[in-house]
């Protein structure tokens, strides 16, 4: 007979709203290819905080010096046997040690079609902003590996939207956003199955 395969576990990190964390919950909700079994987050008031909570999937909080100074985190991923990792709306840059413990298994996605409108400083509003200011008839979204840079490693999919000089910066995020609710759980599917 043949033997099942036990999902693979994976972490998400997320400093906010958490719509996608939700959209990546939901999708691998009865998922033979994954699940979703721990949620790290950096803001005790984060609303991806009481999704996971809705979800039954157990939280853990880091603080700056914890992650920066320590390893410890690497000890909560390993108790909870996580193989993937999500960074859904996280912003601090993920430190040598934690790209170094999940090479080429830690997935970041960005609101904007990276080289473009990537790095330090660029997140959420900003990068739409800055889309807007710069008057480009397209932007979108990238899901990349994670490497020790700002929105740099390699990119694994990407979507675009078109941008009218007459949308605002919000019409644009909302636009985005659509675009990464719809391919964030099927990419990070794919690549669980692709291993
Ligand atoms: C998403 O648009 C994500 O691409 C962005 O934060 C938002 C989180 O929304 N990430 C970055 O800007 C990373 N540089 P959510 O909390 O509703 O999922």
């Amino acid at each position: 007979m043949l033997e099942k395969h036990k999902p693979s576990n994976i972490a998400i990190f997320a400093s906010g709203g958490g719509s996608n964390a939700r959209k990546i919950m939901e999708h691998f909700k009865d998922s033979s290819v994954g699940q979703v079994t721990l949620v790290v987050s950096n803001r005790r008031n984060a609303g991806v905080l009481a999704i996971a909570e809705e979800h039954g999937i157990p939280t853990q909080i880091i603080d700056r010096q914890g992650f920066y100074e320590t390893e410890e985190i690497l000890g909560v991923l390993k108790e909870h046997q996580i193989d993937w990792v999500a960074l859904a709306g996280f912003l601090w840059l993920i430190p040598a040690y934690l790209v170094r413990a999940y090479p080429q298994r830690m997935l970041n996605i960005h609101p904007a079609l990276l080289p473009k409108f990537g790095g330090k400083g660029m997140y959420g509003h900003h990068v739409h902003e800055a889309v807007k200011a710069a008057g480009v008839a397209e932007t979108g979204m990238t899901i990349h590996f994670v490497n020790e840079h700002y929105d740099d490693g390699d990119i694994l999919f990407q979507a675009s939207c078109p941008v009218s000089p007459e949308d605002s910066a919000e019409e644009i995020a909302r636009n985005v956003l659509a675009l990464e609710h719809r391919y964030f759980p099927e990419t990070i599917e794919k690549v669980i199955l692709r291993g």
